[in-house]
């Protein structure tokens, strides 16, 4: 199937690099297709290339020994996966899914290895990315060690803001919610808490539900109450 590599131009790790650069990544990379609920990688497989998503949506997981599973994070359109095993030479630290029919450019290790050696920029690009995610872990061991749902759940909208919403006049508008199930597993809580404390936090006027959308109505002031 042609595809189109347009995508290449609005990967964040590759923001400075130019057309010619763009076309040598799309020819060393594949692209593959991956089902809604379709695992990409498992937890401790080989680390054998870097996943940045076409098109479509992914959760890194990781289960407890009874199962339970915890989403570490949800990944979008020019977001990247699987550079940690590839730089630090570890197994896959999580398992990746589709939550959406999705497709994946894939490269493998050693060339995604000689872009890094041939482009400062992209090594720079790449601190910035893991900084965030650091950035983003460390607010949610924060969010976890907190005893009530409202902060852990309040973190976790916080998270989704930043990663998926779009702001306008101090209001943040997520059109599409995760499932209670896996905001739930974000949190680390249960569904029925999840639902319980999104209409608490709308009483509360911090919120407006919106059928699978939310409204942060004041997103300085819902950020002071919580974190
Ligand atoms: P890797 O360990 O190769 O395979 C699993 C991938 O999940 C990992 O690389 C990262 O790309 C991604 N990942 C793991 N933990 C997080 C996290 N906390 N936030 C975002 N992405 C993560």
């Amino acid at each position: 199937m042609e595809r189109n590599n347009e995508f290449l131009k609005y990967v964040p790790i590759f923001s400075d690099l130019g057309e010619d650069q763009l076309d040598k990544i799309a020819r060393v990379g594949v692209y593959r297709s991956f089902k809604k609920d379709s695992v990409v990688l498992f937890e401790h497989e080989d680390g054998a290339g870097l996943f940045i998503i076409a098109k479509g949506k992914v959760k890194v997981s990781r289960y407890s020994d009874d199962g339970r599973e915890v989403i570490l994070a949800v990944l979008h359109e020019s977001d990247i996966f699987g550079e940690m095993s590839i730089l630090d030479g570890y197994s896959r630290s999580a398992t990746v899914s589709a939550t959406e029919d999705s497709e994946l450019f894939l490269i493998k290790r050693d060339d995604f290895l000689g872009l890094l050696k041939n482009h400062h920029d992209v090594v720079i690009s790449m601190l910035q990315e893991l900084t965030r995610r650091l950035r983003a872990a460390d607010m949610k061991i924060k969010a976890l060690s907190m005893k009530d749902a409202e902060g852990k759940i309040a973190t976790v909208l916080i998270q989704l803001a930043d990663e998926i919403g779009k702001i306008k006049h101090g209001q943040v508008e997520i059109e599409k919610l995760p499932y209670q199930h896996d905001i739930a597993n974000m949190a680390g809580t249960s569904r029925e808490t999840i639902s319980r404390t999104l209409h608490t936090f709308a009483k509360k006027g911090f919120v407006e539900l919106d059928g699978s959308g939310l409204r942060i109505l004041n997103y300085e002031k819902f950020k002071e109450a919580y974190i």
